[in-house]
């Protein structure tokens, strides 16, 4: 067993840990307070209140109404409902536009709707894993029925103009998600001031539990339920609530707003020194995305002349927690989608690691890191020309 303290957790895109208050906060959920909030009885009722509370939490975070919150099992079915959603509204158009570089939770429903004869556009990125937003209007077409932008990118933290992207779908009539996953939390998010109509997050990205999330439903916005069944959430999505979870998604969303000036200049002080640092001790890296506007906790690296299958099983043994892009292609052999489009080669996506601070992190952590990583980098380099032959 590895000890808390022995452990450098660097990947908080994948997934953050719990804050404590979180925790708290859902325990009488667990245990007194089990009641099913759609039975009649005043036991209930208090589950319902606490509930309707976390929809509130959530809403402040994101500045909508709370009645714009459908809580749902976290970012994957968020991101899937507000397709099937968008689809069913309109089911005589059939064409998608989305980015080359989402997420597979949207990446994945899109390529099969393509094979389910849609059209649909993968948006090309820039260098820096920017979009082109002339580009961006020029895809859209008349039988356009969604076009999906992440705000924010979990392998490289860039960040897309959402404002600028809303008002352009906004001009042309079409319904807009943004999978804002990576970007709740850490970079201030305001509905009032972005005309949108579906927006995803996920609880265990901002230090809540995992398996629950919200859906951001514009109140004028059609909307199709993607499980049906009772009449749970305002009849838009079925099934009965995972209360504790749902409780701890708000109290995480409220932290989350009360920290997050704070929390952006203290864990981006943390990044930049860490990227510092490394570009300064390891010749022949770079930092992805470099020249893009970026969260402030994500740093994504190429090192040249390393495999980072290698690096993530040695920086492993000194326990360092990261990742070789996004979590969910641990295990793979192909390069990032995300890097491949964002111009690099093969061996140059698969030589880059992403590590992402968070609220937990410390200046002391930062200080062991820039010390492992660059060993490791180095004796991964002194060991591939043997490993050539
Ligand atoms: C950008 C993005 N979208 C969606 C998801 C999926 O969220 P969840 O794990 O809650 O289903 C993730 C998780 O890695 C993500 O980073």
């Amino acid at each position: 067993m590895i000890r808390p303290e022995e452990l450098l957790y660097l990947d908080n895109n994948a997934t953050t840990a719990i804050d404590p208050a979180v925790l708290e906060s859902m325990r009488p959920f667990l245990e007194e307070f089990f009641a099913n909030p759609s039975s009649g009885y005043g036991f209930a009722a208090q589950v319902r209140e606490a509930i309707e509370e976390a929809r509130q939490q959530v809403a402040d975070l994101l500045g909508c109404e709370a009645r714009e919150i459908i809580f749902t099992s976290g970012g994957t079915e968020s991101n899937n409902t507000a397709f099937y959603s968008a689809l069913e509204a309109a089911p005589d158009r059939r064409h998608v536009v989305t980015t080359a570089v989402e997420h597979s939770a949207v990446l994945r429903p899109a390529k099969d709707l393509e094979n389910r004869g849609y059209a649909v556009t993968f948006l090309a990125v820039d260098k820096a894993g920017q979009l082109n937003l002339n580009k961006l209007a020029d895809a859209i077409r008349p039988d356009t029925t969604l076009l999906s932008v992440m705000w924010a990118n979990n392998e490289t933290g860039v960040i897309f103009p959402i404002e600028k992207v809303a008002a352009i779908a906004r001009e042309k009539k079409v319904p807009f998600h943004t999978d804002a996953v990576q970007a709740a939390g850490k970079i201030e998010i305001k509905l009032g001031d972005v005309p949108l109509q579906f927006l995803s997050i996920s609880g265990h990205k901002l230090h809540g539990p995992k398996g629950v999330g919200a859906l951001y439903v514009n109140r004028l916005a059609r909307f199709r339920p993607l499980l049906r069944g009772g009449s749970h959430e305002n009849n838009r999505r079925a099934g009965t609530e995972n209360t504790a979870s749902i409780i701890g998604l708000g109290k995480a969303a409220e932290i989350a707003r009360a920290k997050m000036r704070d929390e952006q200049g203290r864990v981006r002080k943390m990044r930049d020194r860490f990227e510092q640092c490394l570009l300064e001790r390891i010749s022949g890296a770079r930092i992805n995305g470099a020249g893009a506007d970026r969260l402030p906790n994500t740093s994504s690296i190429m090192f040249d002349g390393i495999e980072s299958g290698a690096a993530l099983l040695m920086l492993d043994q000194r326990n360092v927690c990261c990742s070789a892009g996004s979590a969910c292609r641990t295990g793979s052999l192909k390069p990032s989608h995300v890097l491949s489009a964002m111009g690099l080669l093969g061996d140059e996506a698969r030589g880059s690691l992403r590590f992402s601070f968070g609220r937990f992190n410390t200046n002391a952590e930062v200080d062991r890191a820039v010390k492992i990583v660059p060993e490791v980098i180095t004796k991964l380099r002194a060991l591939s020309p043997a490993l050539a032959n």
